[in-house]
């Protein structure tokens, strides 16, 4: 695989097993309108489920997300399943949205309700926020805006809890939620929860990794498109969501659950600068690929050296080696550079590199050392994401800058995008901070 294209999902076997479901069930003709709606949703659906929402609302798992795209039919479908068991005495359904806002805006969960259920037997109690059916089933619609804002479920029993717009729950609160869900002795109804929403937000990252990473029989994913949703105009809602930045129209308008944006660095931080200044301390820091076999193990290794308060990085060395190749591009970049310090990072087969390096007459007496990586990448990238906030990183320009200003700008920690070049300038400022180029004074 090639560079960049590993932002892309991976489909796991049982997403692809739920796809080809969801095509065949797309294949067939939707039911005509109404005919679904009475197993669909209690027969107080006005709206017939698409196919994609036929199959979230066919799941029996305890947990599953309906998520992907915007205006694919999500906040439908979770309303379509709390309505699905309302005609079984004592069943109870919790709807949330994060914020009381969030609930009462025109053409959100409570209004659509309303809008359903306006004129059935249904009755409303505005105080409790409640629909009461004749069945004695209950529908609750309630709001988290705080984490103790969850004790106000304390005492709840409740065999359906629904969260519309997950991402921007914190996962504490879906999970104290999941909690409350309880059935008495004999009640026929499964206890679910169910979340929808598009990628993004604060949670985005939690959502991700429980439903949509690997899903599973216990936690399936249902991903949502609009093309799954043609009651939309889609040409006029494209038109609409085209005006978005590119990440946010990926998540939006593909449901793409990959794209973030780089959380530490920004491509205007960065200066390009023709040289740098003559007689710094060069480092260079080797962060060595485990394996070519994965398309994730770069070799990279970048010079850097601090003048003045700035930072600057040159000749990018990237390469999918292994050992011994990896030997071979060492020792020529040290012979061609013997003033430059290295250090090579001992995670993996670090530290035997550094002892067998030593061992090589060509490049006797150079500075070489074996470096313990302290902490995880982000909080390595740290400090020079500050410095390159402050305008004070330069990069000398170099046919490996717009690769390596791609990868910085993407870069989340979550390991789902090459983050080697970020690694190596990272070892190469700790290198420096410890005193590498002392000459030029400490990094801070
Ligand atoms: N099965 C259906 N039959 C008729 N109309 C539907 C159906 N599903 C959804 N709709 C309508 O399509 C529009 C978009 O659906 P919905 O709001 O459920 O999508 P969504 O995925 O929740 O969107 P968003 O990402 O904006 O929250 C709404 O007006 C909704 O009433
Ligand atoms: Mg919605």
């Amino acid at each position: 695989m090639s560079y960049g294209t590993s932002s892309k999902v991976k489909y796991s076997p049982e997403l692809k097993r739920k796809a080809a479901a969801l095509l065949e069930l797309r294949r067939r003709k939707p039911a005509p309108a109404g005919a679904q709606a009475g197993g669909g949703a209690g027969g107080y659906a006005p709206q017939s489920p698409s196919p994609a929402q036929a199959a979230f609302l066919a799941l029996d798992a305890r947990e599953a997300l309906y998520g992907g795209a915007a205006g694919g039919g999500k906040s439908s479908a979770l309303l379509m399943a709390a309505l699905q068991h309302v005609h079984v005495p004592g069943y109870a359904a919790l709807l949330l949205r994060r914020t009381y806002a969030d609930l009462s805006l025109p053409g959100a969960l409570m209004d659509r309700a309303a809008d359903w259920l306006r004129g059935t037997d249904a009755r409303w109690n505005a105080q409790t926020k409640t629909w009461h059916f004749p069945s004695g089933a209950t529908l609750t619609f309630g709001y988290l805006e705080s984490d103790n804002d969850r004790y106000r479920y304390q005492g709840s029993e409740l065999q359906f809890v629904g969260f519309d717009e997950v991402t921007q729950f914190t996962e504490t609160q879906y999970t104290y939620l999941a909690s409350r869900l309880r059935r008495p002795e004999g009640m026929p109804v499964p206890l679910r929860l169910r979340a929808a929403s598009n990628p993004g937000g604060v949670g985005h990252q939690w959502v991700y990794e429980r439903f949509v990473a690997q899903p599973t029989d216990d936690r399936p994913y249902i991903p949502a498109r609009l093309e799954d949703n043609p009651h939309l105009d889609h040409a006029s809602y494209r038109e609409s969501l085209s005006l978005l930045d590119s990440v946010t129209r990926a998540q939006l308008l593909d449901g793409d659950w990959t794209v973030t944006r780089g959380l530490l660095f920004q491509r205007q931080w960065f200066r390009v600068v023709e040289q740098a200044p003559a007689d710094v301390q060069w480092v260079r820091y080797w962060d060595l690929a485990a394996s070519t076999k994965t398309s994730a193990d770069f070799t990279a290794c970048a010079a850097v050296a601090l003048h003045e308060g700035t930072l600057y990085v040159r000749d990018m060395i990237r390469g999918r080696w292994e050992w011994p190749d990896q030997r071979r591009v060492i020792v020529q970049t040290m012979q061609s550079e013997p003033r430059t310090r290295h250090g090579i990072e001992e995670a993996l087969h670090g530290l035997a590199a550094v002892q067998e390096l030593r061992r090589v007459p060509e490049i006797a007496g150079m500075a070489l050392r074996g470096i313990k990586p302290e902490k995880d990448k982000i909080s390595r990238a740290l400090p020079w994401s500050q410095r390159a906030a402050d305008g004070k990183v330069a990069l000398v320009r170099g046919p490996w800058v717009s690769a390596f200003l791609d990868e910085v700008c993407l870069f989340d920690g979550q390991g789902r995008t090459h983050d080697d070049q970020v690694d190596t300038v990272s070892g190469g400022v700790a290198m420096v901070a410890r005193g590498g180029s002392s000459a030029v004074g400490a990094f801070g």
